[in-house]
């Protein structure tokens, strides 16, 4: 289903990518229909007779024919911003299974939020429940909280995307969560329903959420103590993929086990998978525009994508598979893929054996999540398509944008 060779040419979800290449421009963002559900399929099958929601994480991508796929199997989803919460509502999502996530939530975004009729905030500040409280009040209305705790547990991933220790700036600290819990009660518009806690991006170890999971579940359970009763846990999500030949627990797996600790509590579950899910749904065509070799022997292949198109490589150091899609026949070397980007950040790997001549098409593998999510028209360079793979049919799912477009406005400020 994901990426072979047929008849020498490289295939993504059972389309050549070449045949596709005479009518598609390149660069493009390719995802696939079929691998998302699977992904979904391998969390939902886990979930049956079980009281669970999925939020998907619209950071992770929100296209909004990407979204409509989650709001057509009745998916709940995660949000961050006022603007991804727009993005759901316009792609039929229901609201009252979106949870809002974030450190920086503005009183216009709480205020949306809430006339929106979403299911819940996740909340992570005692100034926070403030603001909050003083939105809902002023609306005549209970909103829904769940408080986000730190576990303080080193999830093992990138020091960017770990989120879970105690000096990053999520959440409330192990030290003050009882005492926020119990402030609660004077809020008159709150509504506490749950614990939340998420530790990281792109883990691939089963322990860290096994161990957090335990630390929380010990924590509902002094708060019962103290006749806090909650109705949810929101575990977040996290669950990595492999873009290097690394083993990342299997879906099925990980909620099997995350089931397991919080067994016989009557507790739902909220799990907010993104990568997991879109990651390995997408890839990103490239053509090669030039190639060069430095005196010092180092050899260049320059592609018409930039890092302003994928980031992951110069920003976490990501790796990123990177196949030509004309089978290798002749000897390969080692080559930089790089970018036209004016940077020397600008490069999708270094030093990959690849074939690939001027005008041949690359694929840069695994670039369903945190891709086009992440793009700016840095250099002046338009954010570029995305296109769908739905039954073996591609489908243009948003246009590469045009030179308005980068300008917006500017023009009406010339003097
Ligand atoms: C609160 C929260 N939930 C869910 C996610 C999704 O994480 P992932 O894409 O690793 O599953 C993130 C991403 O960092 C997040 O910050």
């Amino acid at each position: 289903m994901t990426l072979k060779y047929v008849n020498e040419t490289l295939n993504f979800d059972n389309i050549d990518i070449k045949e596709l290449g005479q009518t598609i421009q390149t660069p493009y963002y390719l995802y696939s229909e079929n691998i998302i559900a699977r992904n979904i399929d391998e969390y939902i099958s886990e979930l049956k007779n079980t009281d669970t929601l999925i939020c998907y994480s619209v950071k992770a991508n929100s296209n909004l024919s990407i979204l409509s796929l989650f709001a057509k199997k009745n998916l709940g989803f995660d949000i961050v911003s006022g603007g991804e919460l727009q993005r759901v509502v316009r792609a039929g999502g229901d609201t009252s299974k979106v949870v809002f996530s974030g450190v920086g939530k503005t009183n216009e975004e709480i205020e949306l939020a809430i006339k929106s009729k979403i299911y819940c905030f996740n909340v992570e500040s005692q100034s926070e429940l403030h603001r909050i409280d003083s939105i809902a009040s002023s609306l005549n209305v209970q909103a829904n909280i769940s408080l986000r705790v730190n576990p303080e547990i080193d999830a093992k991933t990138h020091p960017y995307i770990t989120t879970g220790l105690s000096e990053n700036k999520f959440g409330i600290s192990q030290d003050d969560v009882l005492s926020t819990f119990k402030t609660i009660s004077d809020y008159k518009s709150l509504n506490i329903c749950g614990i939340d806690y998420h530790i990281g991006s792109q883990i691939t170890d089963i322990k860290p959420f096994t161990d957090s999971a335990k630390k929380v579940l010990s924590l509902v359970n002094e708060l019962k103590k103290i006749k806090i009763n909650l109705t949810h846990v929101d575990l977040g999500g996290g669950l990595g993929i492999s873009y290097n030949n690394e083993s990342p627990a299997k879906r099925g797996d990980y909620v099997r086990s995350l089931i397991e600790v919080f067994k016989g509590t009557n507790l739902k579950l909220i799990f907010e998978p993104g990568r997991s899910i879109v990651g390995d749904a997408g890839i990103l065509v490239t053509k090669v525009i030039e190639k060069k070799n430095n005196p010092n022997g180092k050899n260049f292949i320059i592609v018409d994508a930039g890092m302003n198109d994928l980031i992951r490589p110069p920003l976490y150091g990501a790796y990123h598979k990177i196949s030509s899609v004309k089978e290798n026949t002749a000897p390969v070397a080692l080559f930089d893929v790089v970018g036209p980007v004016c940077e020397t950040a600008d490069f999708f790997g270094k030093d990959r054996y690849i074939t690939a001549d001027i005008g041949d098409l690359v694929v840069i593998q695994d670039t369903g999540a945190y891709g086009f999510v992440l793009s700016s028209n840095y250099n002046s360079r338009p954010r570029i398509a995305e296109y769908l793979i739905s039954n073996s049919n591609v489908t243009c799912i948003r246009g590469k944008e045009t030179f308005s477009d980068i300008l917006g406005d500017e023009e009406r400020y010339l003097e």
